[in-house]
Protein backbone atom coordinates (compact mmCIF):
# COMPACT_ATOMS: atom_id res chain seq x y z
CA UNK A 1 0.00 0.00 0.00
CA UNK A 2 1.38 3.60 -1.16
CA UNK A 3 0.94 6.10 1.56
CA UNK A 4 0.23 9.72 -0.40
CA UNK A 5 1.13 12.58 1.32
CA UNK A 6 1.95 16.95 0.35
CA UNK A 7 6.20 16.43 -0.77
CA UNK A 8 5.78 20.91 -0.82
CA UNK A 9 3.33 23.73 -0.96
CA UNK A 10 3.31 27.21 -2.19
CA UNK A 11 0.09 30.10 -2.31
CA UNK A 12 -0.32 33.30 -4.05
CA UNK A 13 -2.48 36.24 -3.66
CA UNK A 14 -2.68 39.28 -5.79
CA UNK A 15 -0.96 42.22 -4.45
CA UNK A 16 -4.52 44.86 -4.42
CA UNK A 17 -6.13 45.10 -0.60
CA UNK A 18 -9.68 45.98 -0.71
CA UNK A 19 -9.97 47.24 3.27
CA UNK A 20 -13.88 46.91 4.96
CA UNK A 21 -13.09 50.67 4.81
CA UNK A 22 -12.63 50.52 0.98
CA UNK A 23 -16.30 49.21 0.81
CA UNK A 24 -18.02 51.30 3.40
CA UNK A 25 -17.31 53.90 0.85
CA UNK A 26 -19.10 52.03 -1.87
CA UNK A 27 -21.93 49.80 0.11
CA UNK A 28 -24.20 50.29 2.95
CA UNK A 29 -21.97 48.47 5.28
CA UNK A 30 -18.97 49.32 8.56
CA UNK A 31 -15.85 47.80 9.13
CA UNK A 32 -17.40 46.51 12.33
CA UNK A 33 -20.42 45.07 11.34
CA UNK A 34 -18.17 43.37 8.87
CA UNK A 35 -15.62 42.03 11.41
CA UNK A 36 -18.63 41.16 14.27
CA UNK A 37 -20.32 39.15 12.00
CA UNK A 38 -17.43 37.37 9.08
CA UNK A 39 -14.02 38.12 10.78
CA UNK A 40 -12.77 39.65 7.62
CA UNK A 41 -10.87 42.67 7.75
CA UNK A 42 -9.34 42.72 4.07
CA UNK A 43 -9.62 40.74 0.85
CA UNK A 44 -7.28 40.44 -2.22
CA UNK A 45 -8.81 41.06 -5.91
CA UNK A 46 -6.87 40.73 -9.35
CA UNK A 47 -6.37 43.87 -10.79
CA UNK A 48 -7.01 44.11 -14.66
CA UNK A 49 -5.37 41.24 -16.77
CA UNK A 50 -4.69 39.14 -13.98
CA UNK A 51 -6.66 36.05 -14.43
CA UNK A 52 -7.10 32.73 -12.15
CA UNK A 53 -4.44 30.68 -14.29
CA UNK A 54 -1.86 33.77 -13.11
CA UNK A 55 -2.72 33.09 -9.68
CA UNK A 56 -2.46 29.24 -9.75
CA UNK A 57 0.69 29.02 -11.88
CA UNK A 58 2.64 31.88 -9.49
CA UNK A 59 1.33 29.02 -6.36
CA UNK A 60 2.42 26.08 -8.34
CA UNK A 61 5.73 27.43 -8.81
CA UNK A 62 6.06 27.99 -5.29
CA UNK A 63 4.97 24.66 -4.53
CA UNK A 64 7.17 23.00 -6.72
CA UNK A 65 10.02 24.93 -5.77
CA UNK A 66 9.38 24.17 -1.60
CA UNK A 67 9.04 20.03 -3.32
CA UNK A 68 12.27 20.61 -4.82
CA UNK A 69 11.35 18.85 -8.39
CA UNK A 70 11.00 20.35 -11.50
CA UNK A 71 7.85 20.34 -13.53
CA UNK A 72 8.69 17.45 -15.82
CA UNK A 73 8.15 15.66 -12.75
CA UNK A 74 4.76 16.29 -12.46
CA UNK A 75 2.27 13.73 -14.06
CA UNK A 76 -1.33 15.35 -13.25
CA UNK A 77 -2.25 18.59 -12.51
CA UNK A 78 -5.60 19.17 -11.08
CA UNK A 79 -6.97 22.81 -10.68
CA UNK A 80 -10.18 23.19 -8.52
CA UNK A 81 -12.09 26.40 -9.41
CA UNK A 82 -15.28 28.10 -10.11
CA UNK A 83 -13.53 30.96 -11.84
CA UNK A 84 -11.64 29.66 -14.97
CA UNK A 85 -10.05 32.44 -17.30
CA UNK A 86 -12.35 31.18 -19.75
CA UNK A 87 -14.74 28.02 -20.55
CA UNK A 88 -12.07 26.28 -22.02
CA UNK A 89 -8.96 25.30 -22.71
CA UNK A 90 -8.95 24.68 -18.65
CA UNK A 91 -7.18 26.33 -16.09
CA UNK A 92 -5.02 23.49 -15.33
CA UNK A 93 -3.81 23.28 -19.18
CA UNK A 94 -2.84 26.88 -19.41
CA UNK A 95 -0.43 26.20 -16.20
CA UNK A 96 0.69 23.38 -17.50
CA UNK A 97 1.91 25.98 -20.59
CA UNK A 98 3.21 28.48 -17.92
CA UNK A 99 5.17 26.27 -15.64
CA UNK A 100 6.15 23.76 -18.57
CA UNK A 101 4.75 20.79 -17.01
CA UNK A 102 4.68 19.31 -20.29
CA UNK A 103 4.35 15.57 -19.18
CA UNK A 104 1.59 16.17 -17.44
CA UNK A 105 -2.35 15.54 -18.22
CA UNK A 106 -4.70 18.53 -16.61
CA UNK A 107 -8.15 19.07 -15.86
CA UNK A 108 -10.35 21.45 -13.98
CA UNK A 109 -12.89 20.21 -11.61
CA UNK A 110 -15.61 21.77 -9.78
CA UNK A 111 -16.96 22.09 -6.27
CA UNK A 112 -16.96 25.14 -5.24
CA UNK A 113 -15.33 26.02 -2.22
CA UNK A 114 -14.20 22.01 -1.47
CA UNK A 115 -12.96 22.22 -4.61
CA UNK A 116 -9.18 21.95 -3.23
CA UNK A 117 -10.09 19.00 -1.05
CA UNK A 118 -12.18 17.20 -4.09
CA UNK A 119 -8.82 17.65 -6.43
CA UNK A 120 -6.54 16.03 -3.45
CA UNK A 121 -8.78 12.85 -2.63
CA UNK A 122 -8.99 12.50 -6.53
CA UNK A 123 -5.31 12.90 -7.03
CA UNK A 124 -4.19 10.39 -4.61
CA UNK A 125 -6.29 7.46 -5.67
CA UNK A 126 -4.19 7.70 -9.19
CA UNK A 127 -0.55 7.90 -6.95
CA UNK A 128 -2.12 5.55 -4.57
CA UNK A 129 -2.70 2.59 -7.56
CA UNK A 130 0.34 3.38 -9.15
CA UNK A 131 -1.25 5.65 -11.86
CA UNK A 132 1.48 8.84 -11.33
CA UNK A 133 3.96 9.43 -8.97
CA UNK A 134 3.68 12.88 -8.82
CA UNK A 135 0.62 15.26 -9.07
CA UNK A 136 -0.20 19.13 -8.68
CA UNK A 137 -3.27 19.64 -7.09
CA UNK A 138 -3.86 23.67 -7.37
CA UNK A 139 -7.25 25.54 -5.62
CA UNK A 140 -6.85 28.88 -7.37
CA UNK A 141 -9.91 31.56 -7.84
CA UNK A 142 -10.60 34.91 -8.37
CA UNK A 143 -14.33 35.80 -7.12
CA UNK A 144 -14.06 39.35 -7.05
CA UNK A 145 -14.62 39.01 -10.71
CA UNK A 146 -18.08 36.74 -10.38
CA UNK A 147 -19.29 39.43 -7.68
CA UNK A 148 -21.84 42.01 -7.31
CA UNK A 149 -19.97 44.55 -6.43
CA UNK A 150 -22.76 46.95 -4.75
CA UNK A 151 -24.11 43.29 -3.19
CA UNK A 152 -23.16 44.48 0.41
CA UNK A 153 -24.48 39.95 1.03
CA UNK A 154 -21.94 38.74 -0.92
CA UNK A 155 -19.13 41.29 -1.71
CA UNK A 156 -18.05 41.98 2.12
CA UNK A 157 -17.42 37.67 1.68
CA UNK A 158 -15.14 37.16 -1.37
CA UNK A 159 -11.31 37.31 -2.39
CA UNK A 160 -8.81 35.96 -5.11
CA UNK A 161 -6.15 33.96 -4.41
CA UNK A 162 -4.76 30.27 -4.97
CA UNK A 163 -2.75 27.45 -3.44
CA UNK A 164 -0.95 24.34 -4.69
CA UNK A 165 0.89 21.19 -3.02
CA UNK A 166 2.81 18.31 -5.19
CA UNK A 167 1.57 15.13 -3.70
CA UNK A 168 3.59 11.77 -3.97
CA UNK A 169 4.45 9.06 -2.42
CA UNK A 170 5.30 9.50 1.23
CA UNK A 171 6.89 7.29 4.69
CA UNK A 172 4.35 4.60 5.49
CA UNK A 173 1.89 5.79 8.53
CA UNK A 174 2.41 9.35 7.10
CA UNK A 175 0.37 11.44 4.58
CA UNK A 176 -3.12 11.06 3.71
CA UNK A 177 -4.77 8.82 6.66
CA UNK A 178 -8.75 9.36 5.83
CA UNK A 179 -11.37 11.32 4.08
CA UNK A 180 -14.94 12.18 3.70
CA UNK A 181 -16.21 14.17 0.65
CA UNK A 182 -20.47 14.61 0.13
CA UNK A 183 -22.72 16.51 -2.11
CA UNK A 184 -26.78 17.59 -1.48
CA UNK A 185 -27.57 18.69 -5.17
CA UNK A 186 -30.90 19.87 -3.58
CA UNK A 187 -29.17 22.16 -1.89
CA UNK A 188 -27.67 23.90 -5.29
CA UNK A 189 -29.97 26.97 -5.30
CA UNK A 190 -29.08 28.16 -2.21
CA UNK A 191 -25.27 29.63 -3.61
CA UNK A 192 -25.11 30.25 -7.61
CA UNK A 193 -24.56 31.87 -10.81
CA UNK A 194 -27.71 31.28 -12.59
CA UNK A 195 -26.35 32.45 -15.73
CA UNK A 196 -23.00 32.39 -18.37
CA UNK A 197 -23.56 28.45 -18.58
CA UNK A 198 -25.96 26.10 -21.02
CA UNK A 199 -29.06 27.05 -19.14
CA UNK A 200 -29.22 30.82 -19.72
CA UNK A 201 -26.33 31.32 -22.05
CA UNK A 202 -25.90 35.44 -22.25
CA UNK A 203 -27.93 37.77 -23.42
CA UNK A 204 -28.02 41.43 -23.11
CA UNK A 205 -30.94 40.44 -20.22
CA UNK A 206 -29.28 38.10 -18.38
CA UNK A 207 -26.27 41.43 -18.08
CA UNK A 208 -29.05 43.54 -17.04
CA UNK A 209 -30.57 41.61 -14.71
CA UNK A 210 -26.93 40.49 -12.85
CA UNK A 211 -27.64 36.72 -13.45
CA UNK A 212 -24.03 36.61 -14.03
CA UNK A 213 -22.87 37.08 -10.19
CA UNK A 214 -22.99 35.15 -7.74
CA UNK A 215 -26.00 34.69 -5.49
CA UNK A 216 -26.45 33.37 -2.14
CA UNK A 217 -28.73 32.71 0.87
CA UNK A 218 -26.48 33.34 3.53
CA UNK A 219 -28.18 32.33 6.70
CA UNK A 220 -29.17 29.17 5.05
CA UNK A 221 -25.38 28.37 3.85
CA UNK A 222 -24.58 29.46 7.44
CA UNK A 223 -26.80 26.67 8.84
CA UNK A 224 -25.40 24.04 6.45
CA UNK A 225 -21.98 25.02 6.80
CA UNK A 226 -22.13 24.52 10.61
CA UNK A 227 -23.91 21.35 10.41
CA UNK A 228 -21.34 19.87 8.12
CA UNK A 229 -18.18 21.32 8.49
CA UNK A 230 -18.08 18.98 12.16
CA UNK A 231 -19.50 16.02 10.32
CA UNK A 232 -17.35 15.73 7.78
CA UNK A 233 -14.70 15.91 9.73
CA UNK A 234 -15.72 13.12 12.02
CA UNK A 235 -15.96 10.61 9.24
CA UNK A 236 -12.32 11.19 7.92
CA UNK A 237 -11.30 10.62 11.43
CA UNK A 238 -13.57 7.74 11.65
CA UNK A 239 -12.03 6.73 8.25
CA UNK A 240 -8.53 6.99 9.65
CA UNK A 241 -9.83 5.46 12.88
CA UNK A 242 -8.38 8.60 14.86
CA UNK A 243 -10.68 10.90 17.09
CA UNK A 244 -11.16 14.31 17.42
CA UNK A 245 -8.78 14.33 20.52
CA UNK A 246 -6.31 13.14 17.76
CA UNK A 247 -5.88 16.34 15.77
CA UNK A 248 -3.56 18.62 16.72
CA UNK A 249 -4.09 21.25 13.95
CA UNK A 250 -7.47 22.42 11.79
CA UNK A 251 -7.54 23.68 8.84
CA UNK A 252 -11.03 24.66 7.66
CA UNK A 253 -12.19 26.66 5.20
CA UNK A 254 -11.95 30.32 5.80
CA UNK A 255 -15.34 31.93 4.85
CA UNK A 256 -16.24 33.20 7.87
CA UNK A 257 -15.16 33.40 11.40
CA UNK A 258 -18.18 32.17 13.66
CA UNK A 259 -18.30 29.37 11.37
CA UNK A 260 -15.00 28.33 11.77
CA UNK A 261 -15.26 28.55 15.64
CA UNK A 262 -18.63 26.42 15.55
CA UNK A 263 -17.01 23.84 13.48
CA UNK A 264 -13.99 24.02 16.36
CA UNK A 265 -16.48 23.55 18.91
CA UNK A 266 -18.61 21.02 17.78
CA UNK A 267 -15.14 19.05 17.59
CA UNK A 268 -14.01 19.86 21.07
CA UNK A 269 -10.98 21.83 19.86
CA UNK A 270 -9.60 24.79 21.51
CA UNK A 271 -8.86 27.45 18.61
CA UNK A 272 -5.56 27.74 19.13
CA UNK A 273 -5.27 24.26 17.22
CA UNK A 274 -6.94 26.56 14.41
CA UNK A 275 -5.45 27.67 11.40
CA UNK A 276 -7.65 31.34 10.88
CA UNK A 277 -6.42 34.06 8.19
CA UNK A 278 -10.28 34.66 7.12
CA UNK A 279 -9.59 38.09 8.76
CA UNK A 280 -6.62 39.00 5.56
CA UNK A 281 -7.88 37.10 2.70
CA UNK A 282 -11.76 36.45 3.26
CA UNK A 283 -13.32 33.65 1.18
CA UNK A 284 -10.96 32.90 -1.69
CA UNK A 285 -13.51 29.36 -2.56
CA UNK A 286 -11.27 26.76 -3.64
CA UNK A 287 -8.15 28.47 -2.64
CA UNK A 288 -8.52 29.10 0.98
CA UNK A 289 -7.92 25.71 2.49
CA UNK A 290 -4.45 25.47 0.47
CA UNK A 291 -3.20 28.98 1.42
CA UNK A 292 -3.93 28.50 4.85
CA UNK A 293 -2.20 25.35 4.94
CA UNK A 294 0.81 26.83 3.30
CA UNK A 295 0.68 29.35 6.36
CA UNK A 296 0.09 27.35 9.00
CA UNK A 297 3.26 24.89 7.22
CA UNK A 298 5.71 28.02 6.73
CA UNK A 299 4.99 30.27 10.40
CA UNK A 300 5.47 26.78 12.18
CA UNK A 301 1.79 25.93 13.28
CA UNK A 302 2.08 22.68 11.52
CA UNK A 303 5.25 20.14 12.11
CA UNK A 304 6.23 16.98 11.43
CA UNK A 305 4.13 13.99 13.48
CA UNK A 306 0.98 16.54 13.56
CA UNK A 307 -2.72 15.28 12.69
CA UNK A 308 -4.15 17.71 10.38
CA UNK A 309 -7.93 18.12 9.53
CA UNK A 310 -8.23 19.75 6.28
CA UNK A 311 -12.11 20.74 6.15
CA UNK A 312 -14.84 22.45 3.20
CA UNK A 313 -18.06 23.40 2.63
CA UNK A 314 -19.44 24.82 -0.70
CA UNK A 315 -21.83 25.41 -3.53
CA UNK A 316 -23.44 22.57 -5.21
CA UNK A 317 -24.08 21.92 -1.96
CA UNK A 318 -20.35 20.58 -1.59
CA UNK A 319 -18.39 19.33 1.55
CA UNK A 320 -15.09 17.45 2.15
CA UNK A 321 -12.53 16.69 5.05
CA UNK A 322 -8.83 14.93 5.12
CA UNK A 323 -7.08 13.57 7.77
CA UNK A 324 -3.25 13.79 7.33
CA UNK A 325 -0.29 12.68 9.47
CA UNK A 326 2.69 15.73 8.62
N1 LIG B 1 -23.37 45.31 6.20
C1 LIG B 1 -24.27 45.76 7.10
N2 LIG B 1 -25.44 45.14 7.37
C2 LIG B 1 -25.70 44.02 6.69
C3 LIG B 1 -24.80 43.49 5.72
C4 LIG B 1 -23.60 44.19 5.49
N3 LIG B 1 -22.68 43.78 4.60
N4 LIG B 1 -25.32 42.36 5.20
C5 LIG B 1 -26.50 42.19 5.82
N5 LIG B 1 -26.73 43.17 6.71
C6 LIG B 1 -27.87 43.35 7.61
C7 LIG B 1 -29.09 42.59 7.13
O1 LIG B 1 -29.85 43.35 6.22
C8 LIG B 1 -29.84 42.35 8.43
O2 LIG B 1 -30.54 43.51 8.78
P1 LIG B 1 -31.99 43.41 9.49
O3 LIG B 1 -31.73 42.71 10.80
O4 LIG B 1 -32.37 44.84 9.63
O5 LIG B 1 -32.82 42.62 8.55
C9 LIG B 1 -28.72 42.16 9.44
O6 LIG B 1 -27.57 42.78 8.88
C10 LIG B 1 -28.42 40.71 9.75
O7 LIG B 1 -28.30 40.00 8.51
P2 LIG B 1 -28.07 38.45 8.45
O8 LIG B 1 -28.07 38.04 7.02
O9 LIG B 1 -28.98 37.74 9.38
O10 LIG B 1 -26.58 38.39 9.01
P3 LIG B 1 -25.73 37.12 9.36
O11 LIG B 1 -25.23 37.24 10.72
O12 LIG B 1 -26.41 35.85 8.95
O13 LIG B 1 -24.47 37.31 8.41
C11 LIG B 1 -23.51 36.41 6.42
C12 LIG B 1 -24.62 37.28 7.00
C13 LIG B 1 -22.17 36.98 6.82
C14 LIG B 1 -23.65 36.42 4.91
C15 LIG B 1 -23.65 34.98 6.99
O14 LIG B 1 -24.96 34.52 6.80
C16 LIG B 1 -22.71 33.99 6.35
O15 LIG B 1 -21.50 34.08 6.49
N6 LIG B 1 -23.24 32.96 5.67
C17 LIG B 1 -22.45 31.93 5.05
C18 LIG B 1 -21.96 32.44 3.74
C19 LIG B 1 -20.88 31.57 3.17
O16 LIG B 1 -20.06 31.02 3.84
N7 LIG B 1 -20.89 31.51 1.84
C20 LIG B 1 -19.87 30.92 1.09
C21 LIG B 1 -19.97 29.44 1.00
S1 LIG B 1 -18.58 28.79 0.27
C22 LIG B 1 -18.74 28.84 -1.42
O17 LIG B 1 -19.14 27.84 -2.00
C23 LIG B 1 -18.37 30.09 -2.16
Amino acid sequence: EISVGILGLGSYVPEKVITNYDLEKVMDTSHQWIVERTGIHERRNVTEGQATSDLAAKAAEKALADAGIGPEEIDLIIVGTVTPDMFFPSVACLVQDRIKAYNAAAFDLTAVCSGFIYGLVTASAFIKNGTYRKILVIGAETLSTITDKEDRNTAILFGDGAGAVVLGETEPGYGILGFDLGAEGTGGDLLKVPAGGTRQPVTAETIANKLHFIQMNGNEVFKFAIKVMGETVKKALAAAQLTPQDITCLVPHQANLRIIQSAANRLGLPMDKVVVNVDKYGNTSAASVPIALDEGVKNGRIKKDDVIALAGFGGGLTWGAAIIRW
